[in-house]
Parts: structure tokens; sequence; C-alpha cells
């Protein structure tokens, strides 16, 4: 299955389905062990991740690894991380719906090679487009929905918890129920 995954990767470092790839440095595809049956999902690469071309290695990524590694999991042994789209949009705004519409293609085939068991929305447009588009974030994190038959939460995004670190027990708890599912479902 890694050659479907590493052939998907090699189709998109040349995608041109949307504006975003006139101002990328690097397409930020995503990256996690090919076997690994739970999946993160955020927003979009920021300016570290497009330079470097790695989901989540900035600020954000570093918290977002304390909190994986705070429910035993890591990106290294068994967590895939994607972004809902795979090129950074300028000046860190959000993705348009124009945008994620045309890059969804990439994080459905990315679904299709991994089947994970859990996918983990990390923020509100992620939310909002995989789970549903009246998701309220600051309410409904921490919840468990099945969709097409895959089961599915959300977490506060770490940018968030940045601005507002009074949230951050809340995350560490998303986190301890994401650590609890995944052991009853055989993902870890
Ligand atoms: N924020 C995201 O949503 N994704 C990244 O890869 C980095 C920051």
């Amino acid at each position: 299955m890694s050659n479907a995954l590493d052939d998907l990767k090699s189709r998109c470092l040349s995608c041109n389905a949307c504006k975003l790839c006139a101002t990328r440095t690097n397409v930020v595809f995503g990256e996690g062990p090919a076997d690994a049956k739970i999946m993160f999902v955020g927003e979009g690469p920021g300016a570290d991740e497009d330079e470097q071309g790695r989901p989540f290695v900035g600020k954000s990524g570093r918290l977002l690894e304390q909190y994986m590694a705070a429910a035993g999991l890591s990106r290294y042994e068994n967590v895939y991380i994607a972004n809902m789209v795979k090129c950074r949009p300028p000046e860190n705004r959000d993705p348009s719906e124009e945008e994620t519409d045309a890059c969804l293609p990439w994080l459905r085939g990315q679904f299709r090679c991994l089947r994970p068991g859990l996918i983990v929305c990390v923020g509100r447009i992620s939310a909002q487009k995989l789970i549903s588009p009246d998701f309220r974030i600051t309410k409904q994190h921490g919840e468990f929905f099945e969709k097409n038959g895959t089961l599915m939460t959300a977490t506060l995004h770490p940018a968030a918890l940045l601005r507002d670190p009074r949230k951050k027990g809340e995350a560490l708890l998303d986190f301890m129920k994401i650590r609890k599912m995944a052991e009853e479902k055989g993902l870890v």
C-alpha cells in the first residue's frame, strides 16, 4: 500500500489544480508510517511547513507533538499527518472553499491508501469540511462521530492553544479520549 501512497505523493507534488501552486515553495503532501491507523488532518501549511515541505513542523507542530506524546501517540510510529490543503495559503489566511475542494481528491487518496480507523480533525476548518459544515469546534471537540463508516473526532487547533493557553486543559482531555478510543478499537 505504501507504493500507492508514494505514487499519489509524486503526482501531488506537481499539482496545479488551484492558484496556491503559484505561491508555494513546497507541496506539503503529508507524512507518517504507511501502516498508521490514526490520521490527523490539519488546515494547511504555514511558513515553516511551506519551507520544509513537511506538515506541522513549526510552533503549532511542536505543541501538537506534545499532546500526541501525552496520549502515547507519535507521528514517527503510529500517526499519519496531513492537511486539508497541501499548499500554503499566503499570509496564513484560511484556505478558500474553492481551494479545499480542489485539494480534496488528494486527501481522499490518502484515506484510500491508509484506511485509517480514526480521523482526528485538527481545528475548525477540517472539522467543518470532514465531519459537518455546521460543526462547532468550541462545543463539539472531543466528541466522536461515524461518517461513511469511519470514526472521526476533532480537537482544538494548537495555534488556538498558543493564542489562548487557558484552553490547553480541554485539548489534553481530547487527547485522553483519543487514546482511550484508539485502544478500544485496536488502533494502537
Ligand atoms: N497548521 C496546520 O493546520 N497545518 C500545518 O501543517 C501547520 C500548521
